[in-house]
């Protein structure tokens, strides 16, 4: 039988990145010892106001299809939700539900690049965009971002890579799998380029609420930026919600009539009582705050007990839930050393040159698990390094 060529755009490199993960979790429903650190999920549970909030709504009846944008309250409290941050451009019809972060991205995509296009990404990027961006038709240029300078990002690369097909500029910050912060300055001259060569900037915002120092810029802040700016983020990460499957896109209206046809002949509006609850997880005081602490807590036994490993550098990520860990003193490559320290000590990490050629010899570590689970990683870390030397 014959596929679409869409078939082959859709299968890239991403889906042997998780082999190992795979493995580890197979292995993990019947060995309590094995540890998954491989993947971003959260293993903190919904908050119950948000779960009792779900109960709720479906005893009462909210069980019906709902908007093909979103239900009317949900999108005024997405909007509240970004206008208590300051960006008060932002109303309820910018608002779009979608399930998840990975959904918006892909329906704004959909509606703005097609086959001959480019969208410029920096990279290390999360590992589902080419995905997303191969079923456009479009074409992913990378922008490498180097791991001696952080992977920061040069608005120089961006503006050397712009060519006559570039439709978008795609930016992830805080970043997965890096935990790298874009600075202001440097969304401001990314900007820039946006308005000169009349490109989109699309923000993958996911994490900007997990920050660690400073809260990160959202591209909303941008000025002049309005009519060219999509957002796309979700309560995945912040509320410990990733199996809801619940975020939003904030867009300039033209694109919001555009994605309401395309979201009706499409998924046709998120659960009505998932987005019951997602109202109230706005409404829970200092829930955003308090998730905040536990990932900076995490962070910092990490990267406290990796200072004292021989032959381990650890980069200090100042947003997201990851830490990522350089090996290449090791003299082994990530994959081996995931592949070997999986078989050794049952701890399962991604080898980031998953998410491209510039994270190699870097391994990312999920903080997705208590601290003392942590320090039970970071002793069977020593011992494998021990026996690295021995
Ligand atoms: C950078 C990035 N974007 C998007 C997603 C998908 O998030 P969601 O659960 O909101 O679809 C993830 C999940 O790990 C991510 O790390």
């Amino acid at each position: 039988m014959r596929f679409s060529p869409l078939v082959e755009r859709i299968a890239g490199e991403a889906a042997s990145a998780w082999r190992l993960h795979s493995r580890a979790s197979k292995a993990a429903r019947h060995d309590p010892e094995v540890i998954l650190l491989s993947v971003g999920d959260p293993d903190l549970d919904t908050p119950k106001p948000i779960v009792d909030s779900l109960i709720q709504s479906v005893q009462a009846g909210r069980t019906h299809y709902a908007s093909a944008l979103g239900e009317p309250d949900l999108r005024e409290a997405v909007a509240k939700h970004y206008q208590s941050k300051g960006f008060s451009q932002v109303t309820a019809k910018n608002v779009v539900i979608v399930p998840g972060t990975q959904n918006g991205l892909f329906a704004a995509a959909m509606c703005l690049v097609a086959a001959g296009d480019e969208i410029i990404i920096p990279e290390p990027m999360y590992v589902t965009y080419p995905g997303f961006v191969g079923s456009t038709g479009a074409s992913v240029v990378s922008v490498s971002l180097k791991a001696d300078n952080g992977f920061s990002l040069h608005p120089e690369d961006i503006a050397n890579a712009i060519t006559a097909k570039t439709r978008a500029i795609l930016l992830n910050s805080p970043n997965n799998p890096t935990g790298a912060v874009i600075p202001k300055e440097t969304l401001e001259e990314v900007a820039e380029l946006c308005k000169k060569h009349d490109l989109w900037l699309l923000s993958d915002e996911v994490y900007l609420d997990l920050y660690y120092d400073q809260m990160p810029t959202s591209a909303l802040a941008l000025n002049n930026m309005t009519e060219r700016t999509v957002v796309v983020s979700s309560l995945s990460k912040s509320h410990a919600m990733t199996g809801w499957r619940l975020g939003w896109i904030i867009a300039p209206e033209p694109l919001v009539a555009h994605l309401s046809n395309l979201l009706s002949s499409m998924m046709y509006g998120a659960s009505m009582f998932i987005q019951d609850a997602a109202v109230t997880a706005f409404e829970v005081p200092n829930l955003v705050a308090e998730m905040r602490e536990i990932y900076r807590s995490r962070r910092g036994v990490m990267i406290e007990r990796c200072k004292a490993m021989p032959d381990l550098t650890c980069l200090e990520p100042q947003g997201g839930m990851f830490v990522m860990l350089d090996v290449r003193q090791t003299g082994l490559s990530a994959s081996e050393f995931a592949e070997r320290f999986y078989d050794a000590e049952k701890v399962s990490l991604l080898s980031a040159d998953a998410f491209g050629p510039s994270a190699k010899g870097f391994l990312r570590v999920s903080l997705c698990v208590n601290e003392a689970k942590l320090h039970e990683v970071c002793d069977r870390l020593e011992r494998f390094l021990r026996s690295l030397d021995a």
